[in-house]
């Protein structure tokens, strides 16, 4: 019997080391170990062992099983790295592939010119307002000088919703909105960047929707050359040192005088060509000391107060920053227009 049991336990260890995978393993087990396996039926015939040699063979059993299970344990361990090895292998993952590129935007070029014109007022401490798009007959006229039937609301052909309320047709409103909100007392040194509308046909220079950027002024003794002189600061830090202005007498019905300010063409030097159709000038912005009017129905004294206001278009500055030469390009939204301008 004892040679039987260590027959059992070569031929068992030996079968362990030989087999390959879990399956075959367990069977191995059960073959061996399990209740009709031949270590089980070795001994039941232990019963026919005199009492002498029971506890001795006994022993033998019990170690051959430790030994079968112990070889059978640390095999099962070993097939499983063996089996998880080889699942990392297969599902591996190609580290050395390039990435997807991840496509990444960019502020709009006419965002990008309003907020470069922000930095350099707020430079020269103007803070930034904003108002309403859809706005009252009252502030995008009235309050500005142009009473009903006032024959210079021509000059903006508007969009209206009801009588009295319609699309902004400039950002001038929102100078009379600062000045109301100001209790006719305090200083007002504003910018106001904002969308604007006309009953426009869009065409290479016009759209019924563009953007504007009004600045306010109002203090004890502001004078027409501060206006020139801030203006002037502005045109040479936007366009360049070696840019002129200059200053023609306009009308608008809320300032008085009124300016328009054109700036030397940068395409030809000022010699002329046809972007300053031959003019040697290009004109970028209205403006003008505030009408007294204007500052006595916002609540201020125009004996005491005075002040200037300008409004200039993004689009237009844009365009000859850039050399961008139709005005749709900004609201039609191509992507391969847009990400020229996207700085990274
Ligand atoms: N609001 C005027 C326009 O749209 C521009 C302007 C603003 C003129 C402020 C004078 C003062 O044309």
């Amino acid at each position: 019997m004892k040679e039987q049991l260590s027959a059992l336990e070569t031929e068992a260890l030996e079968k362990i080391a030989q087999v390959e995978d879990t399956k075959a393993l367990q069977e191995i087990r059960v073959a061996y170990l399990g209740k009709k396996g031949s270590l089980t039926a070795i001994l039941r015939g232990m019963g026919k062992l005199s009492k002498e040699e029971r506890p001795v063979v006994g022993e033998m059993a019990n170690h051959v099983r430790e030994s079968i299970t112990a070889a059978l344990d640390e095999k099962g361990e070993k097939l499983e790295w063996i089996a998880l090895e080889k699942q990392l292998e297969t599902e591996a993952i190609d580290v050395s592939l390039p990435g997807r590129p991840v496509k990444v935007g960019g502020p709009h070029l006419l965002t990008s010119i309003i907020e470069e014109i922000e930095d350099l007022f707020i430079g020269m401490g103007y803070e930034v307002r904003e108002g309403p798009e859809v706005e009252t007959d009252y502030f995008n006229f009235e309050a500005l000088n142009l009473p009903k039937n006032h024959p210079a609301r021509d000059m903006q052909d508007t969009f209206y919703i009801t009588n009295e309320l319609l699309m902004r047709t400039h950002t001038s409103p929102v100078q009379a909105r600062t000045m109301r909100a100001n209790d006719g007392s305090k200083p007002v040194k504003m910018i106001c960047p904002g969308k604007v509308y006309r009953r426009d046909s869009d065409d290479a220079t016009h759209s019924h929707q563009f953007t504007q950027i009004e600045g306010l002024y109002v203090d004890k003794n502001v004078r027409m050359s501060d206006l020139k002189g801030t203006l002037d600061a502005f045109a040479k830090k936007m366009f360049g040192k070696d840019r002129e202005i200059r200053l023609r007498p306009s009308f608008f019905p809320f300032t008085e005088p009124s300016v328009e300010m054109d700036i030397s063409c940068k395409v030809c030097q000022g010699k002329g060509c046809s972007v300053c159709k031959q003019t040697g000038w290009i004109e970028i912005l209205g403006g003008g000391m505030v009408h007294p009017k204007v500052l006595s129905m916002a609540g201020y004294d125009p004996e005491v107060y005075t002040g200037f206001a300008f409004g200039m278009g993004p689009d237009r500055i844009a365009m000859l920053k850039y050399g961008v030469n139709d005005i749709r390009q900004f609201y039609t939204n191509d992507a391969r227009f847009l990400k020229q301008y996207h700085q990274v």
